[in-house]
């Protein structure tokens, strides 16, 4: 094994599991930094009651909630964010902490980010792109205590530093990572994903499992996030069919949580580049259109350079899946049996079932080619590959 050019790893938001920790949720946030808290989420988890449980326990910890906002639809978009950020300003409070999936997290971050250096959402797009001292060379310029309760265990935003924030005129999605999105504390607690309706836990978790298989393959990887994508495909995969069909199993959905959070990593590959344009143009939901792309991703991988295969060898084996051959044959035993599990989840196995259509294809391909995640994928991508996988997916 080749000793990397370069690597690095940052993991600094801290994260307590466990089980009834929402009700003590203020004692945490309040070791933050946090005194009057901005609390973010969407209506469908406020019907919960589980947004007013989490408000009831900041309060019980001594905090004060400044004010709560709700308006985050199933992508979140420019105009919420900057919505969120005003409100935030106007209630007075000085924190936030973020009830929900990966929308409402994405949104508290940028709206976050607005909030403690003001401008515009379009400003911070990039990566490293907030607000620095010495001319941009320096270390990042403080901002807001941000908290997470993640109510899917999927997107790994509660412990990344990574936001995508929908521009709706555009039609495509706005990718941030910088250091100063980790939020501060991120809290993992099953009783948020009890509500949680099993297509979502399915297409969530299969979200998971592809940040694990991406983040192991990635050019821009760590031994760090390594040893976390491994153990995170173990936990997955005992976990992702229990917490789905069963899911009065609370272990199982606190095991998802555990997974999600050790699966996130800050690069991916062409999974990833194929998902984001098909969301941006067609509205396919993110862990749907990974579910879907995932196992063609790996069979055009493996079959690229002889270590890449190895790779593949060793998720296989955390998956407990025997793949024999070598190169191509072993991405086809893992792409057989992740094609498997997607299907005992009863997601969609076709890009065709969720609205894109043929013709839509170019576009996708011009939106993968450009996509960030491409250049860390483990095989380059030529258009006419891209164009065949998305055929192969449709
Ligand atoms: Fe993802």
């Amino acid at each position: 094994m080749s000793f990397r050019e370069f690597a690095q790893f940052t993991a600094p938001t801290r994260v307590v599991a466990g089980r009834d920790l929402i009700d003590g949720i203020g004692f945490e946030f309040m070791k933050e930094g946090a005194q009057r808290v901005f609390l973010v989420t969407d209506k469908v988890i406020r019907e919960t009651g589980l947004a007013d449980r989490v408000s009831a326990g900041l309060a019980d910890g001594g905090l004060e909630v400044a004010g709560m906002f709700d308006a985050i639809e199933q992508d979140s978009a420019v105009p919420t964010v900057e919505a969120c950020a005003a409100a935030a300003k106007e209630a007075g409070a000085d924190s936030f902490f973020a009830v929900g999936g990966g929308s409402v997290m994405d949104t508290a971050k940028i709206a976050m980010t607005l909030f403690s250096h003001g401008g515009t959402v379009h400003e911070y797009e990039g990566i490293y792109a907030l607000p620095r001292a010495a001319d941009g060379m320096g270390a990042p310029l403080p901002v807001a205590p941000l908290g997470a309760l993640p109510t899917t265990a999927g997107t790994g935003s509660e412990v990344s530093m990574a936001a995508v924030v929908k521009d709706h005129e555009a039609k495509v999605k706005l990718e941030f990572a910088d250091f100063p999105l980790f939020p501060k504390l991120a809290v993992l607690d099953p009783a948020a994903t009890a509500t949680l309706p099993p297509a979502i836990a399915a297409s969530t978790g299969m979200d998971a499992m592809t940040h694990a298989i991406e983040g192991y393959l990635t050019l821009d990887g760590s031994p760090q996030r390594d040893a976390f994508a491994l153990h995170a495909l173990r936990l997955l995969n005992a976990n992702i069919e229990k917490a789905v069909l069963t899911p009065e199993d609370e272990d199982a959905r606190g095991n998802m949580l555990v997974a999600a959070a050790l699966a996130i990593t800050q690069s991916l590959g062409i999974t990833h580049s194929m998902s984001h344009p098909a969301g941006g143009h067609f509205g396919v939901p993110h862990g749907v259109a990974n579910a879907i792309n995932l196992p063609h991703a790996i069979r055009f991988n493996a079959g690229g350079e002889p270590e890449v295969a190895d790779r593949y060898r060793d998720v296989a084996e955390v998956m407990g899946t025997e793949t024999g051959g070598s190169g191509p044959d072993v991405g086809d035993a893992l792409a057989t049996h992740i094609e498997g599990v997607t299907e005992r989840l009863g997601l969609p196995r076709r890009l065709s079932e969720v609205g894109v259509p043929e013709d839509g294809i170019p576009a996708l391909v011009e939106g993968a080619m450009g996509d960030g995640c491409t250049i860390v994928n483990p095989r380059e991508p030529t258009e006419d590959d891209f164009t065949d996988l998305f055929r192969k997916a449709l």
